[in-house]
């Protein structure tokens, strides 16, 4: 069976091979302490996250896994700063990013998102939309954001495509783009929104290995949503299953899977009993929302 772990103290930094990850001590550590979310509160007051807690250690790769519309990219965007928490406050590292007297956070370059959809600028190449992050906001001179540009790029398997235009790429490509137009951010926290949805399974796998190599070579957090269990046993350190709307943390479990991981983890019997576990927790909150969304229609 899977392995429930102790939110809070027990959320140490360490990776699920109990190897501590390159990641500097105290830097990326996100807090989420007891989060509530209301939609329209002066009107239909509509409850879509609440008292949901959850911590990441530095260098944690976080997955967070729930049926659909249960609140994970509400919670996610709460943390991104797109939108107020109800009540509840979110710490990076020592700063409290929003809480009783700062209901919104403020959006910034420590915590940088990848959505499902492409958000790369269409008429710019993949090596002016890489550098872009860090020459608007005046980081790194057009010099130096390029030599780094091309350097992650080559460490993500880009190199020779820094010419290109992003509709010259497959939606795999233009999605590693994205990833490392995130990270030359030099982000504390990265936040993934679904990356993956809608891709084909081998596309999936060949992203999948690119991103943990992409993860192994950076310093930083990633918090990672998706309702494809596969995809969260493979990826995380930890899964955290998110309760049906409103959504809450309801059981955090390691997967503990030495790393590296490739393809063939994915006929481990730990694999299994882990995949096993989890969607037996999904599956429970997905009736409940499937009876819930019935009883509203009768
Ligand atoms: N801006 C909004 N106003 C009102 N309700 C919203 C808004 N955004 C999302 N919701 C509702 O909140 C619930 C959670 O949504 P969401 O966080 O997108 O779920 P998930 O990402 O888990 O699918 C859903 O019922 C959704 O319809
Ligand atoms: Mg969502």
């Amino acid at each position: 069976m899977a392995r429930p772990v102790a939110q809070a103290a027990a959320d140490e930094a360490r990776a699920g091979d109990g190897q501590a990850r390159p990641a500097e001590v105290g830097k990326g550590e996100l807090r989420v302490e007891h989060v509530s979310k209301v939609y329209d509160p002066e009107g239909a007051a509509f409850v879509a996250v609440d008292d949901a807690s959850m911590h990441i250690a530095p260098g944690e790769l976080r997955v967070i896994v729930g049926p659909s519309g249960c609140g994970k990219s509400t919670f996610l965007n709460a943390i991104a700063g797109f939108h107020s928490i109800s009540s509840g406050e979110i710490w990076l590292d020592d700063e409290l990013l929003c809480g009783p007297n700062k209901p919104q956070a403020k959006p910034g370059a420590d915590r940088v998102v990848v959505f499902q959809h492409n958000a790369l600028f269409p008429w710019k190449t993949v090596l002016d939309n890489v550098t872009y992050g860090p020459i608007v906001q005046e980081r790194l001179s057009k010099k130096e954001a390029r030599d780094l540009g091309r350097e992650r790029m080559e460490q993500a398997g880009l190199a020779g495509l820094e010419d290109r235009y992003p509709s010259e790429l497959s939606s795999g490509m233009q999605r590693r783009v994205e990833i490392v137009r995130a990270l030359v951010n030099d982000p504390k926290v990265l936040l993934l929104d679904e990356p993956f949805r809608g891709m084909d399974s081998l596309t999936k796998s060949v992203m999948h290995e690119s991103l943990l190599e992409i993860f192994d070579k950076n310093k930083v957090t990633v918090m990672f949503i998706t309702h494809d269990i596969d995809e969260a046993v493979f990826l995380g350190d930890k899964v955290s299953v998110m309760s049906t709307r409103p959504g809450r943390i309801k059981e955090t479990i390691e997967v503990d899977i030495p790393r590296p991981r490739d393809y063939r983890v994915l006929t481990s019997p730990r694999f299994r009993e882990l995949m096993a576990g989890i969607h037996g927790e999904v599956e429970i909150e997905a009736r409940k929302a499937f009876e819930a969304g019935e009883r509203e229609m009768a």
